[in-house]
């Protein structure tokens, strides 16, 4: 009997154990061994052992992260050591001031020193928690609260699974160990989950921080929340390192997640320029940062430095350029893209979001307005990040106040006033008129930009105010414009009108394939342009292109195929084209390289790239014939995963799809 139990015992920690471990890669290390089944299977084996056994259950088993009913409200906890905040550099300049106040400080106590080494880490944005281990045990998860007292959030904590309950190193059963971070969302998380709300978040914080506290446990258990540690609180009978950032690799090894950048500095000038780094590489992170935290690496000298009332002297958070602002939405209006598209674009009470002042930003589509619930006069959260267009991403509905009104989305365009279509599996709105006049001047700005005729002093201020005075009115018409008329223009030196006019007829010597791009017939991108150039070898040509043919065209598709030749066909398409060839073009020869390796293939991107962002290895991808899709299907060739990649990868692994890194996309390349 005794050897029964013991070795049922024995099952139940194995299990425990290797589940832990399988959790751990999976989680922390985003390394997984296992697919969903299989760990399913162990797990489900678990559960049944302890359900016939519950004397057995270990306080870190899986199953125990999950379960008990919902509370009435949070107990308040007290922190033993508070929760500080810090304070805030908004710059280059202001972390030289920190730099500058730490020394004297130090040089008061007889501490004078050249140069100080600091360490730094992401800020995330996220939710600050405390987690409190007893004996290596996972005894509790709190909120900071006011920084003295917050809330008791260890049954919600617990559903986390890149926090352990147990700590993976052996420590003392006596000791008492508190890991402090930050909870948050996975961008790529947070995409997907948000995705599938009736009310979105606005953003990854707010998910987190009302994942977070929810009474009952079992809703947090379902939104995929991820915890990164960056430092110790309350300590007892455990030895920390004698500076911050081995404290940082002690954190790891305890089993947490940890800030992906985790530098060691010594002296001002290389803190100014790593702080510079860490703010142009925000974009490509796993998870949103809202600066950097910077603190004196050695335990000896923050201890001298000590704290002012709410925050310590050794450590400042640097922080970046605001990328979220709130400002009031004015109106919104339609704009009309280049193949007729129907744009919702809010007009906002101008507003400075990272340094750029924001005035209008997408909303994408009807749906997503209807999604959003955005009302004119609302109190918007306005987005931008890197160089992508502003974007509306919530409302604040707390500070409605009664008369904001509904937006009706049009039936008609709102410029040519053509009753506008959408098809059945597409979000977008679109105007059929091609000879639109919204969809004409986005044409010719097409025409004008970089990747087609490439001509400079024609952006889109300058097409739209020859627009507006009745100089041009389609892409050819830009050949006709005459000295007296541009120097009439407003703001339009002697000098600049010769320069326009000299671009213009510089744009005449082009190649084949630049000149179809720059015709913007829908689906037409760079690569399809070079494929029908090498095809065509002469414009004339291009009118002699039937249906069979063109679908035969390697790496051209059935649509592409069908919108050319329905393009092709149009009379007044054919006569615009005319007449813009007999503006006395000179097509050069150009070598028209197209590279076919990725031809038919379908990729997945996932996770952090190193060399390149994820629209680089897209643009890459494209170029080389293969197709980037959005998530992981049985008919995707390759996952190319970075570091950090998100539940995509467990997908692609279970499928049996091909998962490639970035050395070896480069050596397929
Ligand atoms: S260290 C004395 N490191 O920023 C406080 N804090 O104002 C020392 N935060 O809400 C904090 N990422 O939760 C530290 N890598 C990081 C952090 C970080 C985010 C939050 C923290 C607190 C606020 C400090």
């Amino acid at each position: 009997m005794f050897n029964v139990m013991s070795s049922t015992k024995q099952k139940i920690e194995n299990l425990v154990k290797k589940l832990n471990d399988y959790s751990y890669k999976y989680y922390v290390l985003s390394k997984p061994e296992i697919s969903d089944a299989k760990y399913d299977k162990l797990y489900r084996e678990l559960e049944s052992l302890e359900e016939n056994n519950p004397s057995f259950i270990l306080p870190d088993s899986p199953t125990q992260r999950v379960g008990s009913a919902p509370l009435e409200s949070f107990q308040s906890v007290k922190h033993v050591v508070p929760m500080l905040s810090l304070s805030n550099a908004m710059n280059g300049e202001e972390l030289r001031d920190f730099d500058k106040r730490v020394k004297n400080f130090l040089a008061k106590e007889e501490k004078d020193l050249e140069e100080i080494e600091y360490s730094l880490e992401h800020k995330f944005d996220g939710v600050a928690v405390s987690l409190l281990y007893k004996g290596g045990e996972l005894i509790q998860g709190a909120t900071r609260g006011d920084g003295a007292k917050g809330e008791n959030v260890t049954d919600n904590v617990k559903t986390i699974n890149s926090i352990p309950l147990k700590l993976r190193m052996e420590v003392p059963e006596n000791s008492i160990i508190e890991i402090r971070g930050e909870v948050l969302f996975l961008r790529d998380d947070f995409e997907k989950f948000n995705a599938k709300q009736v009310t979105p978040f606005a953003n990854p914080r707010n998910a987190a921080s009302g994942s977070l506290r929810q009474l009952d446990m079992r809703v947090t258990a379902t939104r995929p929340l991820s915890f990164f540690g960056y430092g110790f609180g309350q300590i007892e009978n455990f030895e920390l390192p004698n500076n911050h950032h081995d404290s940082i690799k002690l954190i790891s090894e305890l089993g947490f997640k940890i800030s992906k950048r985790s530098s060691k500095i010594k002296g001002l000038d290389k803190l100014v320029k790593e702080f510079e780094i860490a703010e142009q590489e925000r974009d490509g992170l796993p998870y949103e940062v809202d600066g950097v935290v910077v603190q004196v690496n050695s335990v000896e000298l923050r201890e001298i430095l000590g704290f002012r009332e709410r925050s310590p002297r050794f450590a400042i958070a640097g922080k970046f350029q605001a990328q979220e602002e709130t400002t009031k939405l004015l109106d919104i209006t339609i704009q009309v893209g280049r193949t007729g598209a129907l744009t919702p674009v809010a007009e906002l009470e101008p507003v400075q979001v990272g340094g750029v002042t924001v005035s209008r930003a997408t909303l994408h589509n009807e749906e997503e307005i209807e999604r959003k619930g955005v009302k004119i006069g609302d109190i918007v959260i306005v987005k931008r990040q890197g160089d992508v267009i502003p974007a509306v991403t919530g409302v604040i509905e707390s500070l409605r106040k009664g008369d904001e009104k509904d937006f009706i989305f049009p039936k008609n365009c709102p410029i040519c006033e053509a009753k506008v279509s959408k098809k059945e599996d597409e979000a977008v709105w679109r105007c059929p008129n091609d000879l639109c006049l919204a969809q004409v001047e986005q044409k010719v700005i097409h025409f004008a930009s970089k990747g087609a005729a490439d001509i400079d002093g024609l952006g889109q201020k300058m097409v739209a105010l020859l627009f507006k005075h009745k100089l041009i009115t389609d892409i050819a018409s830009i050949y006709d414009l005459k000295f007296e008329d541009l120097v009439k223009l407003p703001r339009m030196a002697e000098l600049s009108a010769n320069n326009l006019l000299k671009a213009l007829d510089e744009s005449k010597k082009i190649s084949l394939a630049k000149f179809i791009f720059g015709l913007g017939i829908r689906h037409v991108g760079e690569r399809t342009a070079k494929i029908l150039a090498k095809h065509i070898g002469v414009i004339d040509n291009f009118f002699n292109l039937n249906e069979e043919e063109l679908i035969e065209l390697k790496d051209i598709g059935e649509e592409t195929a069908k919108g050319l030749y329905e393009y092709i066909q149009n009379t007044e398409n054919k006569e615009n084209l005319l007449n813009l060839i007999s503006k006395g073009f000179r097509f050069e020869k150009e070598e028209e390289n197209i590279s076919s390796i990725f031809s038919g293939k379908k990729f997945v991107l996932t996770g952090t790239l190193q060399n390149m962002t994820r629209n680089e290895a897209k643009k890459i991808i494209e170029e080389n014939g293969g197709k980037v899709l959005g998530s992981v299907s049985k008919n995707t060739d390759y996952l190319l995963s970075g570091s950090d990649p998100g539940s995509k990868f467990k997908k692609a692994k279970d499928l049996k799809i091909e998962i490639i890194d970035e050395k070896d996309f480069s050596e397929m390349l």
